[in-house]
């Protein structure tokens, strides 16, 4: 029920009635012939055996089902090859939604590095382990997560999309991954745990230049269910973007990506008597209020201890590079990190983020939680993060594309196709178990050492 309540976004009203009925509360003529049409599809689609139809199918089923439905001539309506989706959102999203998510920092160098990373290390196959199975289940902060992967924090969503962070939160609950909803949702965290549900969710939270309110957004995500908090340290300011630059656009100054501000109590403390909203002519001034109290650029290590203090949820740093940030994160009381450039948004020329996984990995040592993000497109790609240290990744820019391009479903897409590529790398690699993947899986691309050479190095 609560799946075919998703059909229902928008202005329409549904109300679950008891014994498996449901009521239409607002448009009922309007709804309820689309509402009986998708229904039939999903109900056509479970009788198939269409993907999503058997719950306790491996990810890797969606390949059988998707060859199936060729036999009744259906075909994928996004592309399983994810690196595809930026050029399909090119064609299709207006330049400025575009250039807002596919731009870089500079010259992107950045960004190119995070892929080259990916294509520098190899994976070493094992064969005859049993590999009938997968465990593709994780425990992080507690929590156990049905894989290792998470949505990255992405602002400003309704840029792509009318839904915005709506259909990622319904998509993600979908596959049971959790959102990392960020500071800069065009939604605010409320609205995005309604539309969740029961589904895991953490806030990412850039500490802004006012402590009554970086304490009021902390309490409301408290309250509203979200499980961890991740702290983004690499955009005290926003990065050179020529995408952006170029087009003189931002969604924030427009209004979009400020939603949970407008209506927190410590940020209307703030404001101008006579501010109306971020839409209206007012609203500039709510922008420029929002504009200078965003971040805090000032904020260092010595500030970390106090948000620490602030709360018992457990509490990530993202954005970290150098193996010294990591252990001061750690020093300054954070559970784990994250380790990140952004996607290659903020800093040009900046190292791969999976190039410095290991450095990262090595300098908290074991047990500690270390996840990465940056570059990540595919299921082997995810496996190469976990054989280099991590404990799970964030998927980003992919799933954006997914929602500009087919809302709910085409982020269900992205996040089905990209667990169904890792369970079968696992299970082509020799590796039936996610939180177990020896670090041998993988070799810097090249000629394997000999064997003479291995005992010379172990010696
Ligand atoms: C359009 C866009 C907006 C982003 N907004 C945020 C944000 O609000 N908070 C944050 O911590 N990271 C943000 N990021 C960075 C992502 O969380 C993640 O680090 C990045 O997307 C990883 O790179 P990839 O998408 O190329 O794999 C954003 C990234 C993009 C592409």
């Amino acid at each position: 029920m609560r799946d075919w309540a998703r059909h229902t976004t928008g202005p329409y009203g549904l109300e679950l009635l008891e014994g498996g009925h449901f009521a239409l509360t607002e448009r009922g003529e309007a709804v309820a012939p689309l509402l009986a049409r998708y229904l039939r599809r999903d109900l056509e689609g479970a009788a198939e055996g269409s993907p999503g139809a058997a719950a306790d199918a491996p990810p890797s089923a969606l390949i059988r089902d998707i060859l199936l439905g060729g036999l009744r001539g259906r075909r994928p309506a996004l592309s399983t090859d994810l690196t595809t989706l930026e050029d399909a959102a090119r064609e299709a999203l207006e330049p400025h939604a575009y250039g807002y998510v596919a731009g870089n920092a500079g010259t992107g160098g950045t960004g190119r590095a995070n892929r080259a990373a990916f294509d520098r290390w190899q994976l070493v196959p094992r064969m005859l382990r049993d590999s009938s199975t997968r465990d593709l289940t994780v425990r992080l902060l507690g929590q156990r997560l049905p894989a290792p992967v998470l949505l990255a924090p992405i602002a400003a969503q309704e840029v792509v999309h009318p839904e915005g962070e709506l259909a990622t939160a319904r998509g993600a609950a979908e596959a049971g991954l959790p959102l990392v909803l960020s500071t800069f949702a065009s939604r605010s965290l409320e609205e995005v745990a309604r539309a969740a549900g029961d589904a895991p969710r953490w806030f990412q939270l850039y500490f802004p230049a006012d402590r009554a309110l970086a304490e009021s957004l902390v309490r409301r995500a408290e309250s509203s269910g979200y499980s961890a908090l991740v702290l983004t340290v690499d955009a005290p300011h926003f990065g050179y973007r020529p995408a952006d630059l170029d087009a003189a656009y931002s969604p924030f100054l427009r209004g979009t990506g400020i939603a949970n501000f407008t209506g927190d109590p410590a940020f209307r403390a703030g404001l101008p008597e006579d501010a109306g909203d971020a839409g209206d002519a007012d609203g500039l001034a709510v922008v420029g209020h929002w504009a200078r109290i965003c971040t805090d650029a000032s904020f260092t290590w010595d500030d970390l201890p106090w948000l620490r203090r602030l709360t018992d949820l457990p509490l990530l740093v993202k954005g970290l590079l150098h193996p010294d940030d990591a252990r001061r994160a750690l020093a300054g009381g954070a559970d784990g990190v994250v380790v990140s450039n952004h996607g290659g948004r903020q800093l040009d020329g900046s190292v791969a983020a999976l190039d410095a996984l290991p450095a990262v990995r090595a300098a908290v040592g074991d047990g500690v939680p270390v996840l990465m993000d940056s570059g990540v497109r595919s299921g082997t790609d995810v496996l190469k993060a976990l054989a280099l240290g991590a404990d799970a990744v964030l998927c980003g820019r992919p799933y954006v594309y997914g929602l500009g391009l087919d809302g709910q479903r085409g982020v269900s897409h992205v996040l089905r196709a990209l667990l169904a590529d890792l369970d079968l790398a696992l299970a082509l690699a020799g590796c039936p178990s996610a939180a177990g993947v020896p670090a041998g899986t993988i070799t810097p691309s090249g000629p394997l050492p000999t064997v003479s050479e291995q005992d010379r190095t172990q010696r």
